[in-house]
């Protein structure tokens, strides 16, 4: 509780799914929330939802990929709370599709929002957090420690994530900032999630099945219980450590497990 209580925490894309799982989360251990989409009306219903006695929220609308945009958000975080002591970098479109049949209109789209987003970010709130000694987290994807058929783009703007982080990390050695990248599982999706599609467009995503994915909640506690722990790398899921450890030390093995993902994963991605 103590170590949350009065920080004040800004979570990019917390109008649904697992940001806002994070910032109800932390709202209950005491901290003082920024909530963020781009969806004005989603995020107005969020905060009705999040907010009650002795709850400090802020919601910002704003698309944070933008980098006028995200100095604008900080600009209004600083004049209410005076400070800002973590920022979890979650805002993130899925998407997917063949190589060979995506466009430079979705590979635009995801990486402005994935990696130039989350680069964008860090950069204006350093001194920020640097003056607080707080944290900056990337919220990555098990996607971004392999690349994962289907998924070419997505996997690139999550992996790019990792770059960030160890340059980052080492460039703030003895600052007593804490940068931490967390490589989130199959998480059981919100209703209305989306991804990009080949062509660009944004379509409604089908949901993987249920026994791989983790709830929301659990996986809000994790990134809560890795922050407190100030840790750098954080991977999730059973799933997900097997995926790491083989992925580094197995690789062809890897590799040909990962071909038998390939008609699950074309069935998923079906046009
Ligand atoms: N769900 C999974 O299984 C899974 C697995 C691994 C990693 N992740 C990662 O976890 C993060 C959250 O995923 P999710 O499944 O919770 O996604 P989600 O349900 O689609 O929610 C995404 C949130 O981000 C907001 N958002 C998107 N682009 C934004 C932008 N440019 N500026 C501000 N807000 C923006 C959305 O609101 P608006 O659309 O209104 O802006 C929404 O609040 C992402 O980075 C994702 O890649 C998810």
């Amino acid at each position: 509780m103590e170590k949350f209580s009065n920080k004040v925490v800004f979570v990019t894309g917390s109008s649904k799914g697992i940001g806002r799982t994070i910032a109800e989360e932390m709202l209950r251990k005491g901290a003082r929330v920024v909530l963020n989409g781009r969806n004005r009306d989603v995020l107005e219903k969020t905060a009705d939802e999040l907010s009650g006695p002795g709850r400090e929220l802020l919601q910002i609308a704003a698309d944070v990929s933008a980098p006028e945009a995200f100095s604008s958000a900080l600009d209004q975080v600083l004049e209410r709370f005076g400070r800002l002591d973590i920022l979890i970098l979650n805002a993130g479109l899925s998407s997917y599709g063949a190589v060979e049949k995506t466009s430079n209109t979705s590979l635009e789209q995801v990486m402005r929002v994935n990696t130039f987003g989350p680069f964008t970010g860090a950069r204006i709130a350093l001194p920020h957090i640097t003056a607080s000694r707080g944290s900056i987290v990337f919220i990555s994807s098990l996607a971004g420690l392999h690349g994962i058929p289907y998924s070419s783009v997505y996997s690139m703007s999550k992996m790019a994530l990792t770059a960030l982080a160890q340059s980052l990390k080492t460039e703030l050695t003895g600052k007593g900032v804490h940068i931490g990248i967390v490589y989130v599982g199959f998480t059981r999706n919100d209703p209305a999630k989306t991804a990009v599609a080949p062509d660009g467009t944004i379509r409604p995503l089908q949901s993987r099945p249920g026994w791989v994915q983790q709830s929301p909640q659990k996986v809000a506690r994790l990134i809560l219980r890795s922050i407190r722990r100030r840790r750098f790398r954080t991977t999730l899921s059973t799933m997900g450590r097997l995926m790491a450890f083989f992925s580094r030390y197995f690789p062809r093995l890897f590799q040909f497990a990962m071909r038998g993902m390939l008609k699950s994963a074309q069935k998923l991605t079906a046009e």
